[in-house]
């Protein structure tokens, strides 16, 4: 699988922590990773293996995955609120299959609240199954968790 180039984009750096916070506060006013937990990602590389986007001097999203053997886990991706639906979220994802897929992975696993329809839109747009449904997961609010999961055309059987 070889993903499209993506303007601006490269390596999370330390230097990207602040603009993190920052925006990761702005997507998920209830449960936003603090810097401590950037950092200890960071730390994790390269098992851990985050990307962001910078576009017209700002950052616009970032998006990152656990590799894990034969299972790869998408630990986030967000676009920033002012860049959405211009197919950045789309971008990336295929970024983090193919990074997953060049790993060796057979497998690309995620966890998404049911409620979060745009997020949903995007992975059922590019094939992921749910495979369980962690009920009122999520707190406050009882909101389920959906794990989902897309085989790797390249390395597992294509669902
Ligand atoms: C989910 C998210 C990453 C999508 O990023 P994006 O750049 O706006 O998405 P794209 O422009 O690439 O759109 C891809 C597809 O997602 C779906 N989608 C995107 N925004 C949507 C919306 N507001 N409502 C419904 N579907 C939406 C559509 O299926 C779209 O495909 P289409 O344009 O062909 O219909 C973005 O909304 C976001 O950062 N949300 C906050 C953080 C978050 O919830 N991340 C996921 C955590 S699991």
């Amino acid at each position: 699988m070889t993903a499209e180039v993506v303007t601006g984009l490269r390596e999370l750096a330390w230097t990207d922590i602040p603009g993190l916070v920052a925006l990761e506060g702005e997507a998920f006013p209830d449960d936003a990773w603090a810097e401590a937990s950037w950092w200890g990602e960071l730390a994790g590389r390269p098992r851990r293996d985050y990307v962001v986007v910078h576009r017209e001097g700002e950052l616009a999203a970032y998006a990152g995955l656990d590799h894990g053997g034969q299972v790869a886990d998408l630990m986030t991706i967000t676009v920033a609120p002012r860049h959405r639906g211009t197919g950045l979220g789309v971008q990336l994802l295929d970024e983090l299959e193919s990074r997953a897929t060049t790993a060796g992975a057979e497998a690309l696993m995620l966890e998404v609240r049911a409620d979060n329809a745009p997020a949903r839109a995007l992975y059922d747009r590019r094939g992921y199954d749910v495979l369980t449904v962690r009920r009122a997961y999520y707190q406050p609010g009882n909101v389920d968790a959906l794990v989902m999961r897309k085989m790797l055309a390249q390395n597992g059987i294509e669902s």
